[in-house]
């Protein structure tokens, strides 16, 4: 490796202020994060410090214009007690990609994934043991040039934080076809994961929660007609028991999850197409009864069950959760395969190296 990763060891750890049993979700940090700088055009400073504030001038211009990207994966430990990644490496290339689409430099590949194993081997304590618990792994980079300029940034920070998570329960909830707001345009930024997507899905969430729905399926930008995405997560609707997502069209962030979901069950027999997906053909297949599924893909949840649908007057009740069994079988694979007790066989969970000297 050519970068070399300083550690500062914190002499403070909060570990044993921790209560695994009670972990609030995204608000208990480990106790060190990784911090490299990008400066002249290189990454530098690559370090391992304890968990801290991190210092901003007002002019920093990820403040104003929002120059920022980040990633959501996880590790955890399987059934013998050995601390693994699910799927790093696509979670390397995916903030490549969001970088790109920002303007902002690409973090190497070697870079991201040793300043990943080495801050997760550090803090291993701090994954959960039991099941369905993990470690929460937040990369994140943003610009840092100080000037009230709309420009391209010279500088940047990448960061990663790491959080445990408890056993996360997905609740079924409720969706409302989105026909006022957009999340995303083809051509926009809705296929990376730009903190900016975020804030502007944040006031159409809000007035869905008002009429009384828990996420907001997304539609096309042009017409209000094809599906997107549901909240933060990537849609999956069962019809005539074919299983149909829409395709990755440029607005729709291909999320990790989802290419896991398409991938077992492919592998299981399933027919699964990724196809512009018209809300019409919701509709009919609700009509006629042969929409038996509809559910969300994500990091955090997994698989999340949907109840009801309602698109402008049309409200559609699904059949009852205990019946959607290609949903509970996504989840159930994956979790198997993150647990070690079912054979990963596409090489999805990469141990956490302990070679590290730490
Ligand atoms: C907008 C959006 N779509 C989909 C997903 C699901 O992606 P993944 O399965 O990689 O977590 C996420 C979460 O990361 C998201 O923020």
């Amino acid at each position: 490796m050519k970068y070399k990763i300083n550690i500062n060891k914190t002499q403070n750890s909060r570990l044993g202020q921790l209560d695994f049993d009670n972990i609030p979700f995204g608000r208990t940090f480990s106790d060190h994060m990784f911090v490299a700088d990008y400066i002249n055009g290189e990454w530098t400073n690559a370090a391992i410090v304890p968990f801290g504030p991190i210092q901003m001038n007002p002019t920093n211009v990820t403040l104003h214009y929002g120059q920022a990207v980040f990633e959501g994966m996880k590790a955890m430990k399987n059934k013998n007690g050995t601390p693994v990644f699910y799927r790093p490496e696509d979670h390397a290339r995916r903030i490549n990609f969001s970088a790109e689409r920002l303007c902002m430099p690409t973090i190497p590949e070697d870079l991201f994934l040793e300043g990943l194993h080495m801050l997760v081997n550090l803090d291993q304590d701090w994954i959960p043991q039991k099941e369905g618990s993990s470690l929460y792994i937040r990369p994140f980079m943003y610009a840092t040039e100080e000037c009230l300029g709309v420009k391209i940034s010279d500088t940047y920070k990448f960061i990663i934080i790491t959080g445990p998570a408890g056993p996360y329960y997905a609740h079924p909830v409720k969706l409302l076809a989105e026909t006022e707001y957009v999340r995303a345009a083809v051509g926009g930024v809705g296929a990376a994961k730009a903190a900016g997507n975020y804030a502007g899905s944040l006031l159409p969430a809000k007035k869905a929660k008002e009429q009384g729905y828990d996420q907001i399926l997304w539609m096309d930008a042009k017409e209000f007609k094809y599906v997107q995405e549901v909240g933060t997560m990537n849609v999956f609707f069962v019809i005539d028991n074919v299983v149909i997502t829409p395709e990755l069209n440029g607005a729709i962030l291909a999320g990790v999850t989802r290419n896991s979901v398409i991938t077992l069950l492919k592998q299981k027999g399933y027919t699964v197409v990724e196809k512009a997906l018209d809300i019409a053909e919701v509709v009919a297949a609700h009509k006629n009864g042969t929409l038996t599924e509809i559910f969300g893909t994500g990091t955090a949840a997994v698989v999340t069950n949907v109840t009801e649908l309602k698109y402008g007057d049309t409200v559609m009740k699904l059949p009852p959760i205990e019946t959607h069994k290609i949903a509970a079988l996504a989840k159930s694979e994956i979790t198997k395969i993150r647990a070690g007790e079912i054979p990963d066989t596409n090489n999805w969970m990469v141990p956490v190296r302990s070679t590290v000297s730490v």
